[in-house]
């Protein structure tokens, strides 16, 4: 540990919800009216998902403070007059698919080079099912993605699904609902074929091995959507009657990780985090801190836009490793690098496993955890579905490549921040993904 280093105080908030975002514009896009979003992340993925819908012909008011999305009803999309830039985005990319699937109009997707580098399968296999037009442009299973939504046929265009079911057309051109058990516990995959289960002739269920993050399920609900929940299945009901609403987006736990760690590992450091989201599909980081012997109160529980928040009063506390894995991987499958960073500074050994979904994320970061660690001096082996980590060991500045990963970027801050030396970060700006005022926030906390 940095003997030099100041304790963290203070009060933060931090941005809006990635997750939470996202969908407030999707929904809103699909309801009648304008749905107000508050809390709004600015952060470039959100703003991609922005871009995607103004091109889709979707008014959207983006005001400090406030967006504005002017939604059209669930047909009232139109055919974007250029590709769909879905940026770093997996978020934007899968869930929008699922979107277009059920227009009556064609459309392709690209994003940077890791969205095209990201597996897509996942929702083209379930969305071919469904008898969706998905195809992978470069037959790699990655994006561009070319969706073919517009086989609706002459006789059937000018009718409503409920009536274009009854005329029984002999084209094949619905989409069907279907019952899909998913492989991965991945909220993009589920919610994905959620939104296309909106546009087929049936009921669409979604089984998980896992729960992962509910967003979706609660929001499109609260929409007007009928959409049941049970266990790990979660079922849709096509053709819902979606009204705008009114949405205050809670702060991003994701976010509020890496001071939750800065804060645990400073000696005398104590932090108080205002208005964090802690929905149960989301709260892993925190039991696994307080498992660890970490020191977070969480006051101030109220329910904000559908979602349970919280204060969290974070100290400095002497830590321990522990195992992680299991159902609890999905509800911190974001934290684990910045769980790893913290596992550093704990004694003994940390085991985290069943998370090789960390392979295809941004970036791999099972490896570029496990290496830009090793650069700092840790005791770090990569698994094929974790790591494990020798904690207790002092860590040292180092060169860290962020592979423009903005959760790598923000987690060895964290960890630079408790190294003796200093610490260069590549590609650091990469950031302004999830967390565009990151270094401001930690330095007004540092001091
Ligand atoms: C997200 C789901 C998770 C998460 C991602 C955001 C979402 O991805 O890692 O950052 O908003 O649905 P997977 O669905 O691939 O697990």
């Amino acid at each position: 540990m940095n003997q030099k280093l100041k304790p963290l105080k203070g009060e933060i908030t931090v941005p809006g919800d990635k997750s939470i975002s996202h969908r407030a514009v999707m929904f809103g896009a699909l309801a009648q009216g304008t749905t107000e979003v508050t809390n709004f992340l600015q952060g470039a993925d959100c703003l991609s998902t922005i871009d995607c819908f103004r091109k889709l012909g979707i008014s959207i008011e983006n005001t400090p403070g406030q967006i504005r999305v002017h939604g059209k009803g669930l047909h009232g999309l139109t055919a974007p007059y250029e590709m769909l830039d879905t940026g770093n985005s997996g978020t934007t990319t899968r869930l929008i698919a699922g979107i277009l699937a059920g227009q009556p109009f064609e459309s392709v997707l690209t994003g940077d080079a890791s969205i095209q580098s990201r597996p897509m399968k996942r929702i083209i296999d379930p969305l071919t099912q469904m008898n969706a037009d998905i195809v992978s442009l470069k037959g790699n299973g990655c994006a561009p993605l070319h969706i073919n939504g517009s086989r609706f046929c002459q006789t059937c265009a000018p009718f409503s699904m409920k009536e274009q079911a009854a005329l029984s057309c002999a084209e094949n051109h619905f989409l069907h609902g279907i019952h899909y058990q998913s492989p991965v516990a991945s909220a993009q995959v589920k919610s994905c074929i959620l939104l296309a289960g909106m546009y087929a002739d049936a009921p669409t269920s979604v089984t998980e091995p896992q729960l992962s993050r509910n967003h979706t399920e609660l929001m499109l609900a609260g929409f007007g959507a009928d959409l049941t929940s049970e266990g790990t299945t979660a079922t849709i009901l096509p053709d819902p009657k979606l009204e705008a609403r009114k949405i205050d987006v809670p702060g991003d736990i994701s976010s509020a990780a890496y001071f939750i760690a800065a804060a645990l590992m400073v000696p005398g450091s104590e932090v108080l985090i205002k208005n964090v989201g802690i929905n149960p599909t989301r709260d892993g980081i925190l039991r696994v801190a307080r498992a660890m012997g970490g020191d977070i109160s969480v006051l101030n529980k109220k329910i904000s836009g559908g979602e349970p928040t919280a204060d969290l009063l974070v100290k400095y506390s002497s830590l321990h490793g522990v195992r992680i894995g299991g159902d609890i991987i999905p509800t911190l499958i974001d934290e684990l690098p910045v769980i790893a960073v913290l596992a550093c500074a704990a004694q003994g050994v940390t085991v985290i496993s069943d998370a090789q979904e960390l392979k295809v994320k941004e970036s791999n970061r099972i490896d570029t955890v496990s290496e830009n660690l090793a650069a700092m001096g840790a005791r770090v082996a990569a698994a094929d579905d974790g790591m494990i980590i020798e904690g207790g060991r002092p860590l040292h500045g180092a060169v860290i490549d962020s592979h423009r990963d903005h959760r790598i970027a923000m987690s060895f801050s964290i960890a630079a921040l408790a190294a003796e030396g200093g610490t260069e970060i590549i590609g650091a700006d990469c950031v302004r993904i999830s967390y565009p005022n990151f270094y401001e926030t930690l330095r007004a906390l540092c001091g």
